[in-house]
């Protein structure tokens, strides 16, 4: 079966002055059709040069030297602007952290709707009943009446789900959440969690869902990658990366997830050390400077160690019980 999505051996360089960072290394990710597949790394690991990276929108600085995209069979990398853009408009829609990245503040929710169906049949009438239908069925009340509010008369959670009824509207086969709750609340956070496992049902799309937050992925994805410094570093079922990580680093998220954390605390644990120089990394292990595992042998390309079936991570000390 074609995969909805599959990324291979991409690699990303962002030229800076202080030479060529390697933003993605030989990253590798499939979502099969119908499959949420989520990514979850911190902070510059590579989420959103991956996402710019599929939907061809790197900046300018941005070169790839290796690696191919496809999209139910088809290279975007090598496809023209106007197929892209249709690429973009049909199959393949996208869900921001912030909702205002995808909404207009000055169009009203109706016309942006209305908008967004323009190569679908049917006269104005039939769109906004379309769009009223869809906001009903994200969970906003009121939706005819919703169709003429502009997106500031409404909560950042009530945005979200315009954001989503917008996306859903499209019927793409493959949509893209780039940390769509992160700025929510973690009431809002599982509504919104669910609402994009009754839509993928629904319309039957594949997801790839991208997070720094790995109690959430545990929650809505059947597999994850776990990304670090532009490595994906280990990848498997989500509840067997959860309760079973082979990879230090990964060992290390979940012990900083917040979603684990049984009281609120004001400073979140993270990972001591920090990221390592992208435009000089390390030979071999990408995460060595910051393991409290690494050994010389560390210093060399580390082997996808397969874990349970269909789990791999890439270290050479994998594994809970091998310290
Ligand atoms: N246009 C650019 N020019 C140079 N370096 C860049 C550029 N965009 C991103 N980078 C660098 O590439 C690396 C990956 O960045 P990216 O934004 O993809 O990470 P991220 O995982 O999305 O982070 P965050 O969680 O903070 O959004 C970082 O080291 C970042 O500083
Ligand atoms: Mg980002």
């Amino acid at each position: 079966m074609t995969a909805a999505l599959k990324v291979e051996d991409l690699t990303v360089h962002y030229d800076t002055r202080e030479g060529a960072l390697q933003a993605l290394r030989d990253v590798s990710i499939t979502v099969p059709e119908g499959q949420i597949v989520g990514v979850v790394g911190e902070s510059g690991c590579g989420k959103s040069t991956l996402i710019n990276a599929l939907l061809q929108l790197l900046p300018e600085n941005a070169t790839i030297p290796a690696g191919r995209i496809t999209l139910q069979g088809e290279d975007v990398t090598r496809a023209n602007t106007r197929r892209l853009r249709q690429m973009r408009g049909q199959e393949i829609s996208v869900v921001f952290q912030d909702p205002m990245t995808s909404l207009n503040p000055v169009l009203s929710i109706g016309r942006q709707m209305r908008d967004i169906q323009y190569r679908q049949p049917g006269s104005k009438a039939e769109k906004d009943r379309r769009a009223a239908a869809m906001l009903g069925r994200v969970g906003i009340p009121d939706p005819v009446g919703k169709l003429s509010a502009y997106p500031h008369e409404l909560s950042g959670g009530m945005r979200q789900r315009v954001a989503i009824a917008m996306a859903a509207l499209m019927r793409p086969r493959v949509l893209i959440a780039d940390e769509p709750t992160t700025a929510l609340d973690a009431t809002l956070e599982v509504q919104i969690i669910e609402l994009l496992k009754e839509i993928q049902r629904e319309i039957g799309c594949a997801i790839l869902f991208i997070s720094h937050h790995l109690g959430v992925i545990a929650e809505l994805c059947d597999r994850v990658v776990v990304m670090y410094a532009g490595v994906a570093v280990e990848e498997g079922p989500v509840a067997d990366v959860f309760l079973r990580p082979g990879h230090p680093y990964t060992i290390k998220l979940i012990e900083c997830d917040p979603g684990r954390l049984k009281e609120k605390v004001a400073d979140l644990p993270s990972i001591p050390g920090s990221l390592p120089d992208l435009t000089d990394p390390p030979a071999g292990c990408i995460f060595q400077g910051r393991c409290d595992r690494a050994t010389e042998i560390c210093a060399t390309p580390p082997p996808r160690v397969t874990q349970r079936p269909n789990h791999w991570a890439a270290c050479h000390h994998s594994g809970p019980e091998t310290r």
